[in-house]
């Protein structure tokens, strides 16, 4: 059986939701409290044991590239100045030279597209893909769960998130039969924002995947789908008509980044449980709501 050592990271999205601030900045570098977006993601991939991290890039996206390499000046300033923590918490978060790869969707064709651009790279192996906008935040790492789940029963695996029912017409939606052992759901189907009330269910697929390598064939022949573009979902509804697919329902906290009320909250969430920020934090909001009751 083989394990997961890869990860994607599909982040060469235009951040259109999120005008003006990624005209000139990817969206994935928004930091969430001190850290971009981008650096929880891959928190999460590393806390989840992944070995090598595989960024779709796009134009004007270099400076992601940046933020995942040594910064030889800032270190050597921080060293002089004294600055070991801040030094030291550079050097965690810096990946392993070579353990890093990055490659150019060269145009936005979609979801599907963009993993298929990461092929060469992850060749022949099941692997893990991240959409850097979901934060899962929770007790354990989502990734980490799938990845357990996966080694006790392999198959492509999507992690889904319960949602109001009310809502679903916004998400893709998994239909699955009970909750076997290893915590998995058995998928029946998958619907790309059904219309409302007729959802298969209220669970969300939320952004983490792990998917067998026969994905890729069929994305090279994928036609365009919903929004003119090549979609994942379409290629995994073909996979799953010969390879098995189960649902792992995610118990934490989602926050999709990519809309302004979900980084908002993000960053509120992320900095009232910090020790050094959320008392500070807690009083500025009291202050601020009773002054503007
Ligand atoms: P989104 O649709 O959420 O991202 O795609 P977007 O296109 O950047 O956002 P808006 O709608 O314009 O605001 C989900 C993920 O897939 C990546 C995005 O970067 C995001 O992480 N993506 C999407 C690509 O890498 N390439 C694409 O062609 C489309």
């Amino acid at each position: 059986m083989k394990r997961i050592r890869k990860a994607v990271f599909p982040v060469a999205g235009l951040g259109t939701r999120f005008l003006p601030a990624t005209k000139a900045i990817p969206k994935e570098m928004l930091t969430v409290v001190d850290r971009p977006v981008i650096q929880h993601v891959v928190d999460e991939a590393r806390a989840a044991g992944i070995e090598h991290l595989i960024f779709v890039t796009g134009r004007n996206k270099g400076v992601i590239e940046d933020h995942f390499d040594q910064a030889y000046e800032l270190d050597r300033t921080l060293a002089e100045r004294g600055k070991t923590k801040e030094l030291d918490e550079l050097r965690r978060d810096l990946p392993p030279a070579g353990e890093t790869s990055f490659t150019r969707q060269q145009a936005p064709l979609g979801l599907g597209h963009a993993v298929w651009c990461a092929r060469e790279i992850v060749g022949e192996e099941p692997f893990a893909v991240l959409l850097p906008d979901m934060l899962h935040h929770g007790p354990e790492p989502c990734l980490k769960g799938m990845i357990e789940a996966f080694a006790a029963e392999p198959s492509n695996i999507i992690a889904v998130k319960e949602v109001p029912m009310s809502e679903t017409h916004q998400y893709g939606i998994l239909g699955v039969g009970p909750v076997g052992k290893n915590r998995l759901m058995p998928v029946n189907s998958m619907v790309e924002k059904p219309p409302r009330g007729k959802a298969p269910s209220n669970l969300m697929v939320s952004g983490r995947y792990i998917l067998e390598p026969g994905i890729f064939s069929i994305l090279e022949t994928q036609p365009r789908g919903a929004g003119g573009e090549i979609q994942l979902t379409d290629a995994m509804i073909t996979l799953a008509k010969s390879r098995p697919f189960n649902a792992y329902r995610f118990d934490g906290r989602i926050f999709d980044t990519g809309t302004k009320i979900g980084f908002l909250t993000a960053n509120l969430a992320y900095a009232l449980e910090r020790p050094d920020l959320g008392p500070a934090l807690r009083e500025e909001l009291h202050k601020g709501l009773s002054s503007s009751a």
